[in-house]
């Protein structure tokens, strides 16, 4: 159902109600531009709603991803480290502290809208590196899997009509745009400069242990 309404000051907008979910749409009338902007979004009793269903399970399994992208990067860490190269050691040990920083921040958020969630076992990472270079292309190659299930998130929150997530899940798409970048930079300058061992190696481990402070 669509209730249109008015005012002085040129902006009009219309309330749309759906699935006990009452919405306020604004659209502001400049002489060029017309756009349409979200204001309210409220069920009857004048909360926040519930959250679909699907996307608080997609949340859910979110944190599990996060928790399980740590536990692969302190394995990479772990490998660096029986190498002696205590630089990417440090760099892939606080690449895992940020990726526990983003499951805090999905549970958080969860909690914040009232949902209750569980925490799932971790998958065990299971990856033999046979060289230097197999971590920091294995990096690249999560990074793209982890985009895609946050993008996955935002389609199903734009879906569903919950435009709390859709903006909440911004932050997240943003940082994977930098975790690709950043992945992309080190397999490259590793390509570049590093992959024939000697000093390039040694200056390349420096920088990532600089880049990690
Ligand atoms: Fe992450
Ligand atoms: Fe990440």
């Amino acid at each position: 159902m669509v209730w249109v309404v008015g005012n002085r000051d040129a902006r009009a907008g219309f309330f749309h109600s759906k699935d006990d979910v009452l919405t306020y749409y604004e659209i502001e009338i400049e002489p060029k531009i017309v756009f349409l902007s979200f204001i309210i979004m409220a069920n009857k009793k004048g909360h926040i709603p519930f959250m679909d269903k699907q996307l608080r399970d997609l949340i859910e399994d979110q944190i599990n991803k996060e928790l399980w992208s740590a536990y692969i990067y302190l394995d990479i860490a772990e490998f660096y480290q029986s190498k002696g190269l205590h630089g990417l050691h440090a760099w892939f040990e606080k690449q895992a502290k940020e990726e526990v920083e983003h499951a805090e921040k999905f549970m958080e958020f969860l909690h914040d809208r009232d949902e209750s969630f569980r925490l799932k076992p971790i998958d065990a990472p299971n990856k033999v590196y046979k060289d230097l270079r197999e971590p920091l292309a294995y990096q690249l190659e999560h990074e793209k899997l982890v985009t895609s299930l946050i993008l996955a998130i935002y389609a199903k929150a734009k879906e569903a009509g919950d435009p709390i997530v859709t903006h909440f899940m911004s932050w997240y798409i943003n940082e994977q745009v930098e975790e690709e970048g950043h992945s992309k930079e080190l397999l490259d300058q590793y390509d570049l400069f590093a992959k024939d061992g000697g000093l390039g190696l040694h200056e390349f481990d420096k920088d990532c242990g600089k880049a990690a402070k």
